[in-house]
């Protein structure tokens, strides 16, 4: 079934999905596959992703299946004409992205439950697909995007909770996640309390600027998930970036938090006393559900009232969400019509950093008389 005689870059990229498929359509998670060949979750993901350049893990995989599931189990993915064929998400072709500047993004709501790690995970992860090198800098005592994208065996030296209360490198604290060019600052349980330990240290808020500074030149994004609190870190957060995401579902009253929250986001991007870096990204709705008034009528309203800033991609309503965090898996690993949305809105960021990039360099050319 497989020659292991010529195994180069695209071979690999091949059969690792072919397994992943297979893997995923039978319900086999990263975490099972782990536990049954004795490997790390980590190599498992890299295997899927045809990073893993010998050739016996591959072959060991493969064996596994096809003992559990039966020889035929790769006519799986050979069959065109078997719905689940349609779900492979290939990879997309890395782009070479341009060379640009690092990006510090925040994802803020003032609302638990506003699916902030949701999109911060994601749009990571979009962005790391496109060949962009990517750190999630996790900012929330809950820990999800931690435990969601890191290998659960490995081990911490450190954390933000170390970086935010002890000034201590961020550098030594990052680990890479189970997805390529995307590395993870994880945080700890303890980093609920740093409000009331830091009470009282004014301007610790900007710490976190000074400290993140040298890991730009790594990085062409990097991305804050913060809790819902506006508290210690997301002043941090806003005062370490230069742009802030706000992420909404559809509902009346969080749209409603909205109009209040905007302003006290953007309280931060006063020049003389805060960020004069901090640009507003966007909003981004969420959990819109397919085909219903309600989120029309949400959208409508929203566009009035925000206009430019509200991303023209929403991210809709399906109960998958809700189980990948658990199988540390992507929309994009399973559903390439769903995983359009944070596509989309990837790809919206991209534009609008763009854009004012280019508004800014006019600016400047205009403010220097053209020279
Ligand atoms: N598009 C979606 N469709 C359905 N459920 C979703 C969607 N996006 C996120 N969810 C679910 O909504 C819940 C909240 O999402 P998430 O944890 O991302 O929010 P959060 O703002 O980070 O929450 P917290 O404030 O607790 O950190 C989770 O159960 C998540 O699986
Ligand atoms: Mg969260």
């Amino acid at each position: 079934m497989m020659s292991t005689a010529v195994f180069d870059q695209e071979a690999r990229h091949e059969l690792g999905e072919n397994l992943k498929f297979i893997c995923q359509s039978k319900g086999l998670s990263q975490k099972a596959l782990a536990k049954a060949l004795h490997l790390s979750t980590a190599t498992i993901s890299k295997v899927w992703h045809g990073q893993v350049i010998k050739p016996t893990h591959y072959q060991s995989m493969a064996e596994y299946l096809t003992q559990t599931f039966g020889e035929d189990v790769f006519d799986l993915v050979s069959d065109p004409d078997d719905e689940h064929t349609a779900e492979v998400v290939p990879l997309e072709p890395r782009q070479n992205p341009p060379a640009m500047e690092c990006q510090v993004i925040t994802i803020a709501a003032r609302k638990g439950g506003a699916t902030k790690t949701t999109t911060t995970v994601h749009l990571s992860a979009a962005l790391a697909r496109q060949g962009y090198r990517v750190l999630l800098i996790d900012l929330d005592g809950q820990k999800d995007a931690t435990e969601w994208l890191i290998d659960p065996e490995q081990e911490l030296a450190l954390t933000a909770d170390n970086v935010l209360r002890d000034g201590q490198d961020p550098a030594l604290a990052i680990v890479p996640s189970l997805h390529e060019n995307l590395d993870v600052l994880p945080a700890s349980a303890q980093m609920d309390s740093i409000e009331s330990a830091m009470a009282g240290q004014w301007g610790m808020e900007r710490r976190l600027s000074g400290l993140i500074e040298p890991l730009k030149s790594s990085y062409d994004f990097i991305l804050f998930d913060c809790p819902a609190a506006m508290d210690f870190r997301i002043v941090s957060a806003l005062m370490s970036s230069n742009w802030v995401l706000i992420p909404t579902t559809a509902s009346t009253l969080d749209l409603k938090g909205l109009i209040s929250f905007i302003p006290r986001v953007l309280h931060f991007a006063d020049p003389i006393r805060f960020n004069p870096k901090l640009q507003f990204l966007g909003i981004v709705v969420s959990r819109v559900k397919r085909n219903t008034l309600l989120a029309r009528d949400a959208q409508q309203w929203l566009g009035e009232e925000f206009e430019d800033l509200l991303f023209d991609h929403v991210i809709h309503e399906s109960t998958r969400y809700q189980e990948l965090a658990g199988y540390q898996s992507l929309i994009f690993d399973h559903d390439p019509e769903w995983s359009k949305d944070y596509q989309g809105v990837a790809g919206e960021i991209l534009d609008r950093i763009n854009n004012s990039n280019v508004k800014q360099s006019q600016a400047h050319t205009t403010s220097h008389g053209g020279q």
